[in-house]
């Protein structure tokens, strides 16, 4: 492993996806006007160059045809999220009326949970991981509250074993089969957000439904990061928000992913909102509620076209390129991440994200070792002095992710020669 400067330069010479690091934008150095090396696309995707188009072509539109928007022009509004659906559907391993682009993430959560999240008898408990991004939790709490459920008893939490910072398989899979005749829902992050440790969600959502529980997943760190096959691993329900691997914008729509099985569930109570309603009859404005077959029939409002138009934009994107090559590159450039900062950092930094390709996405999460918390957070300041963007998780763990559309391996050779260069201070 050659680790010169020249040799990322090489790697990047022979990267075939090189040149779509000219489609996005990425930030730059306000008085020097230079590129910062940007490793946040875990948090919020670069802009894509097309984006600024499509919200244009939304804003003139508007403009020009007004209420007529939602039936002309090149896009119309009426059905704008559809046009996102099949290369959502792609990138989640689903069927295009499995996904749906709407709300966002957490309130997504919410819709699914009122759906799939059914205690009864002694079947009252919902599964989540201990250390689950606090939206989640928030939001699982106050489900379990909603049903009049007490979430000390009602909320079972799995963690990494003491001592240790991932999760395994085994022993989710083993709390299932012990106690799941109490559990009604299981929900886990497809990639957990600190560590980047990507979940067996195949392996895990046989084993809950083995046991009768509906199985869901949290996928704001896997969208558009590694390949999902959700419909094939008969996943119950998904959500995402699309602002991170998807170069959405901030705050842009998130996703949602119901399986084809329970597209026509009569059973299944829901939240409903005229725009989940029958597209046929919507504007005949009668009480009762017909739902669209499939994830659009959990809509509730019309969308928000505006925020949608970078999410089209990328989508397009995603899918000229193809998540396989994005992915072969990802693979590629995270594994040089992780050589450099073996060879280099050694017993300074500790890689918290598992080593097995398979188990992770792009991100590092690198963990600063024997500095008091101050120094550490100091060397993270330093990073961006020197023009380097990652981001901090408090105590002690700096999170990021070469993105395969946008950062090169010399983005990578900067970053951890930076953090050497910070932590011999
Ligand atoms: C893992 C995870 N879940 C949930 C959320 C909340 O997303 P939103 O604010 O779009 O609801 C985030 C946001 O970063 C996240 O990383």
């Amino acid at each position: 492993m050659r680790l010169d400067r020249e040799h990322a330069h090489a790697l990047d010479a022979a990267d075939p996806l090189a040149a779509w690091h000219d489609r996005f934008i990425l930030p730059r150095e306000p008085g020097s006007g230079r590129e910062l090396v940007y490793l946040c696309g875990h948090s919020l995707g670069a802009q894509p160059v097309l984006a600024a188009e499509y919200v244009e072509e939304v804003m003139r539109d508007w403009r020009s045809l007004a209420v007529e928007g939602h039936f002309s022009g090149r896009h119309p509004w009426m059905s704008y999220h559809e046009r996102l659906a099949p290369a959502l559907a792609d990138l989640v391993g689903a069927d295009p009326q499995e996904v749906v682009a709407m709300n966002s993430l957490t309130a997504n959560l919410h819709l699914m949970l009122v759906s799939f999240y059914r205690p009864a008898g002694e079947r009252r408990a919902l599964l989540l991981e201990r250390g689950a991004f606090p939206s989640d939790r928030h939001a699982v709490e106050s489900q379990v509250r909603f049903h009049g459920l007490d979430p000390a008893r009602d909320l079972i939490e799995i963690g990494p074993r003491p001592g240790e910072d991932l999760l395994r398989t085994e022993d989710i899979v083993a709390l299932i089969e012990r106690e799941g005749t109490r559990i009604a829902t299981i929900l886990l992050p497809g990639i957990q957000y600190l560590t980047g440790q990507a979940l067996d969600i195949a392996a895990i959502t046989a084993a809950g439904q083995r046991a009768g529980c509906t199985v869901g997943w949290d996928l704001a760190h896997a969208a558009g990061n590694v390949p999902l096959r959700l419909h094939d691993a008969n996943v119950d329900f998904a959500v995402w928000c699309n602002y991170k691997y998807l170069n959405g914008g901030p705050g842009t729509v998130g996703g949602a992913f119901v399986h084809a099985r329970h597209a026509r569930s009569a059973a299944l109570p829901r939240f409903a909102g005229w725009w989940g309603h029958d597209q046929a009859t919507r504007f005949l404005m009668a009480p009762e509620f017909n739902p669209i077959p499939g994830a659009e029939g959990w809509q509730l409002s019309n969308p928000p076209v505006l925020a949608m138009a970078p999410l089209a934009a990328s989508l397009e994107h995603f899918a000229a390129a193809g998540l396989p090559a994005l992915r072969r590159k990802s693979i590629a450039l995270t594994r040089y991440f992780e050589q450099l900062v073996l060879a280099r950092l050694q017993g300074r930094v500790q890689i918290v994200t598992p080593a097995d390709p398979a188990a992770r996405g792009a991100a590092l999460s690198l963990r600063l070792l024997g500095l008091p918390r101050d120094r550490a957070r100091g060397v993270f300041d330093g990073l961006r002095r020197r023009g380097i963007l990652p981001d901090w998780r408090e105590p002690d763990v700096i999170r990021a992710a070469p993105v395969p559309f946008y950062n090169r391996h010399d983005d990578v050779w900067r970053c951890v020669d930076a953090l050497d260069a910070e932590l011999a201070r």
